[in-house]
């Protein structure tokens, strides 16, 4: 099986990102592109680094692919801080993103910056990743003074699941799409170091992408982004029930978490486990009628 290797073996830092950013007329070559898959446990975390993916990002689909939410809105702080925590622990190479859940940032300015220098300060965090456009100039850009890097993400933004009355497909007007870029241009104008496009036609993140100084990491946004991000469980077969059109599924780990689960049972039912080899034994010179004693 071939791969292309990661740029470089050293750790990936925010500037190392903005330094994959093809410019017009600049060859895009395969190991500038990014990749980012998320995390939210020290196990897949270190896998995950232990691969070479360029970003590990603790996303609050935590809620929905790992706490069982309907949607990313109940996902607290708290849990974004134990889960963070727990994939710093198994993250060397890759860069470390968390998201600002819902509610941590959309009461003032100043609650966006303390929660995020939480994050940092006590999750492991090198970077926090903000939802929304224009109306996160400010945020953003007090993050970023305050030495925070942001990663925006515009789109389909999911904390605005009641605001858009579900999960739709974003920019698809002229209207929306002219929106949509003067959210990623805002982004950019505070200081982020990237952007996520979700769920945006192709051709829109290609010009949103061509127009920006700073990478876009697309997840439903087509090809031509600069970057690519997946849920890891959605890319491993571990969702329940049908996976987004655009999440490419690269195992089928669900069905064979199933088939071992199911051997097992059987086994044990069947007296086949454990063997004697999997059992402890006494030392030769104890009886095994001391043993019964005991
Ligand atoms: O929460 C998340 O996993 C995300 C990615 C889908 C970009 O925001």
């Amino acid at each position: 099986m071939s791969s292309t290797p990661p740029v470089g073996n050293g750790k990936i830092t925010v500037p190392d990102i903005l330094g994959r950013k093809r410019h017009p007329g600049q060859a895009v070559s395969p190991e500038h592109r990014i990749t980012c898959l998320t995390a939210y446990d020290f196990p897949t975390a270190r896998l995950l680094d232990e691969s070479g993916v360029d970003i590990i990002l603790v996303g609050d689909s935590l809620g929905m692919v790992v706490l069982g939410y309907d949607t990313t809105l109940p996902v607290t702080l708290d849990e974004m801080l134990h889960h963070t925590r727990a994939v710093h622990r198994g993250v060397h190479r890759s860069l470390l993103v968390a998201d600002m859940p819902y509610g941590s940032y959309h009461t003032g300015v100043s609650d966006g910056v303390a929660n995020a220098l939480r994050l940092v300060k006590e999750g492991g965090a090198e970077a926090v990743k903000v939802e929304g456009g224009e109306r996160r100039l400010e945020l953003i850009s007090r993050m970023v003074e305050a030495e925070i890097p942001v990663m925006g993400h515009v789109g389909l933004t999911p904390q605005s699941f009641n605001a858009f009355g579900g999960f739709r497909v974003q920019g698809k007007t002229p209207e929306a799409a002219e929106q949509l870029l003067r959210d990623a241009r805002a982004v950019e104008a505070a200081g982020a170091f990237s952007v996520v496009l979700e769920s945006v036609p192709r051709e829109l993140a290609s010009t949103i992408t061509r127009e920006l100084r700073i990478p876009t990491i697309g997840i439903g946004a087509g090809p031509d982004c600069d970057g690519q991000v997946l849920v890891i469980h959605d890319a491993l077969g571990l969702t329940a029930g049908p996976t987004p059109r655009f999440a490419r599924r690269y195992a089928e780990l669900g069905e064979e978490v199933k088939c071992a689960a199911r051997e097992y049972c059987d086994d044990v039912r069947a007296g086949r486990f454990p063997s004697d080899a999997e059992s402890f034994h006494l030392p030769a010179e104890t009886g095994a009628h001391k043993a019964t004693k005991r």
